[in-house]
């Protein structure tokens, strides 16, 4: 059993039980490299301003560097009777270094050291989001562009709306991911100043250089305020809520998907890579992949009121309670990580059925709204209008017609005038061709918003 960091003071241990609750080496061992990184910029700024010697300096840093390349290669096991990462690392270096791993710790606290670790865990786990986001939208624009003019029902309430175009129903979420991108990118803004120096809450009494770790570790600048810098944990509450969004729009894209390959739908089929069976049903092709992506979106959400919850009745500056913060945001992390991972390939592996959504879009007199358009373009008013397709559209149920087979004399009976140049109007072609106003679903107008978010992703870096 390891020795505490804070023996001294203490004349008994920490029961067992205890030190099991205690404990956060289970889980912050995955900051392992971020907790090597932060203490070989800080031992380079203590040798620096002169705080320790050169020589301990250039010791510590060099074993920091040996202790990761080991924990990286697999060739030294995490310590896990150590509390920490944070006491792991250190008591490794001392057992190597004795007193020169002894000054590592100097003007500084585990409290500014895990915000630093958390920072720059976070920083990276968000790129590896923003770059899978990326990817997804490649493939919905890939998709959009190539049915731009796949014809299917729109819906509202899920009852069929107007006509519109597969490839504007896809760049609707390539829209929504692109607005997480741009949250993400705004919470790392934010995030990316330095609590290194700040201590345990008050600062230090050593003449430390706070500008020149933040720098060596790719902070834009180091945090102005000690208290805040060891207590905030707002970062956290920024990614888990961009990543619980992130879930809600891939949950409800799922939600589409599992529709659409139904036999009620059947506008995609997914790729049997992306599909599963059923352990009785032989007929069976489920779509657990969205499902799941579906179901996860909910431990998302969970995540972010974990974290909302753990700060609200905090005092500062540090408090335990802070270490609940970890397995909550990596969880976040990890379950929007895997989900991006598998929806790309899913989404680009999916089979789309344009004739089956054409057939559902001639159903459900989707033109009703081109049909009292015709009339507004001969004159009369648009309330008017609607009352006499609204008139018409039951004539047809009664009838047991569509908009489409309907008479122009049964047509006229309910306005002079309609012509026989409506059955061009209410076309579901020349209906999705006409909505030509700025973001509405006719061919060209898709293809701007093609233009747009493939303009948006070549900017970022
Ligand atoms: N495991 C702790 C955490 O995650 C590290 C900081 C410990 N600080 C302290 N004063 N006990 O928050």
């Amino acid at each position: 059993m390891n020795d505490k960091l804070w023996t001294g003071r203490f004349s008994k241990a920490l029961s067992d039980a205890a030190n099991d609750y205690n404990a956060s080496i289970h889980f912050d061992k995955r900051m392992y490299a971020q907790d090597i990184t932060g203490s070989m910029a800080h031992a380079a700024m203590l040798s620096a301003t002169k705080i320790i010697s050169e020589e301990d300096g250039e010791k510590i840093i060099s074993e920091l560097e040996k202790i990761l390349n080991e924990l990286n290669e697999g060739t030294l096991a995490f310590d896990m009777s150590c509390e920490d990462i944070h006491s792991f690392v250190e008591q490794e270096l001392t057992r190597r270094l004795g007193d020169a791993g002894r000054r590592l710790h100097t003007a500084r606290s585990r409290n500014d050291q895990v915000a630093v670790d958390i920072r720059l865990t976070l920083r990276d786990e968000a790129d590896k989001v923003i770059a899978l986001l990326k990817d997804l939208i490649r493939v919905i624009c890939e998709k959009a562009e190539a049915y731009k003019g796949a014809i299917m029902p729109g819906y509202t309430h899920l009852q069929r709306a107007q006509p519109i175009t597969f490839g504007h129903h896809l760049m609707a979420y390539a829209m929504m991911l692109l607005r997480d991108v741009s949250r993400l990118e705004d919470a790392k803004k934010r995030m990316n100043v330095c609590p290194l120096g700040s201590g345990a809450l008050a600062g230090t009494t050593f003449p430390i250089d706070r500008e020149m770790t933040a720098k060596a570790l790719g902070f834009d600048s180091a945090c102005l305020n000690s208290l805040d810098g060891v207590s905030d944990r707002d970062f956290c509450v920024e990614l888990a809520g961009a990543i619980a969004l992130i879930m809600t729009h891939l949950s409800r894209f799922s939600e589409e998907i599992i529709l659409w390959c139904s036999w009620e739908f059947r506008f995609i089929e997914l790729d049997d890579a992306y599909s599963t069976g059923s352990s009785i049903m032989p007929q069976k092709k489920n779509p657990d992949i969205a499902e799941l992506t579906r179901g996860k979106a909910g431990r998302t959400t969970g995540n972010l009121v974990t974290l909302l919850t753990m700060l609200k009745g905090l005092p500062l500056a540090y408090n335990k309670d802070m270490q609940e913060d970890k397995e909550a945001i990596f969880d976040s992390f990890d379950t929007v990580i895997m989900a991006l991972t598998v929806f790309s390939p899913m989404l680009e592996t999916m089979r789309v059925k344009p004739e089956n959504m054409r057939l559902a879009a001639a159903k459900g007199f989707i033109n009703a709204t081109d049909c009292a358009d015709y009339l507004v373009g001969k004159g009369l008013p648009f309330r008017s209008a609607y009352k006499a397709v609204g008139a018409l559209v039951a004539k047809c149920i009664e009838k047991g017609k569509t908009l489409e087979t309907l008479s122009l004399e049964e047509y006229k009976e309910f306005s002079d005038l309609f012509d026989a140049d409506v059955y061009e109007a209410i076309g579901l072609e020349a209906c999705v061709a006409r909505r030509q106003s700025l973001g509405a679903t006719a061919p060209a107008q898709v293809e701007k918003q093609l233009n747009f978010v493939k303009n948006e992703l070549a900017s970022m870096k």
